[in-house]
């Protein structure tokens, strides 16, 4: 079990990933950032979901915008409101600073927090950016984010970029070629462990199947499968079973600009290079290939599991 901050702009899979780490991991504090929604509405939901779910955490708010780029609209897939309208929400969106929790928190907490980032990176380059000294301090910084093409899994928003990471190319850049150690959990694993709309029905779990409705009906509307990939989930499941993932090793960096904004690519090349971007970029670690079954078996096993 870790001691985790869990980073978020949480919307369906998000809320699916957070029941996850709930059962499987200490839960320090959640951070929002936009993405799914705008910052606001992420504290809502974080506040909702967790007063539905019982789970005990406080809740930060963090970064409204990308570093550089100019905001973009939220996602709809998850609904109006990031978490299916399922639910009338009559939180408060205010809250403490995530960045400064963040820092505060690493400082005090030397090599014992795991950060988990499923959102943009915004909140987690801020940090690193205001405070590099907890670099070396976070025991591992796991992020759902990025696509590196394997089996044809390059993008989500483009041909080339992930959601995450196309929302704030610049902190992801910053981020990813970082000296933080770093585990990415890209669509080319993500988009391999999929749950069946019935699936999720028969989970011990009205509150996770409330939310999931409009996300199952828009798969099912637009690829004809009822159900769906569950992304964020993946983070949390490097954690609780490593051995279900294969990594590769490499410098990794983003595309900032141009038709390939938002692309993750990783140095393939053992060549020297005159102009090299990836020259001084410390190795990081992706996920390429998966074990599906391993990894559905024991998040549908935790979730429905009544004791914990
Ligand atoms: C990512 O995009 C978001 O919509 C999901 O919550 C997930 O973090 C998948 O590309
Ligand atoms: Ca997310």
């Amino acid at each position: 079990m870790r001691t985790l901050i869990f980073d978020t702009d949480i919307g369906v899979d998000d809320a699916f990933a957070l029941a996850y780490a709930a059962r499987t991991q200490r839960l320090l504090g959640i951070t929002t950032v936009f993405g799914n929604v705008a910052v606001g509405q992420a504290v809502k939901n974080a506040r909702l979901f967790c007063e539905k779910m019982q789970i005990d955490a406080p809740i930060y708010r963090g970064c409204a915008r990308p570093l550089a780029l100019a905001p973009s609209e939220p996602a709809k897939l998850h609904g109006e409101d990031g978490l299916g309208d399922a639910f009338d929400n009559a939180y408060s969106d205010m809250a403490p600073g995530a960045v400064q929790f963040i820092i505060d928190s690493v400082r005090a907490q030397p090599h014992e927090i795991t950060l988990v980032a499923i959102g943009p990176l915004t909140n987690i380059a801020s940090a690193i950016n205001q405070a590099p000294d907890i670099i070396p301090l976070v025991k591992e910084l796991v992020i759902m984010g990025g696509a590196f093409g394997t089996d044809g899994h390059s993008g989500n928003v483009t041909p080339f970029a992930e959601f995450n990471i196309w929302k704030d190319p610049h902190a992801a850049d910053q981020v990813l070629s970082s000296a933080l150690k770093v585990v990415v959990m890209p669509l080319d694993v993500t988009h391999k462990v999929l749950i069946s709309g019935q699936e999720v029905r028969q989970l011990n779990q009205p509150v996770l199947n409330a939310i999931v409705r409009p996300y199952l009906a828009y798969s099912l509307q637009k690829e004809g499968f009822d159900g769906m990939a569950l992304h964020d989930t993946l983070a949390i499941a490097w954690l609780c079973q490593p051995e279900a993932f294969q990594l590769a090793e490499g410098p990794l960096r983003v595309i900032t600009e141009g038709i390939a904004r938002g692309q993750t690519v990783r140095k393939l090349s053992a060549l020297a290079s005159r102009e090299d971007p990836f020259r001084d970029v410390p190795a990081q670690r992706v996920a390429l290939g998966v074990d599906a079954a391993q990894v559905r078996d024991h998040f549908l096993r935790t979730l429905n599991d009544r004791s914990e």
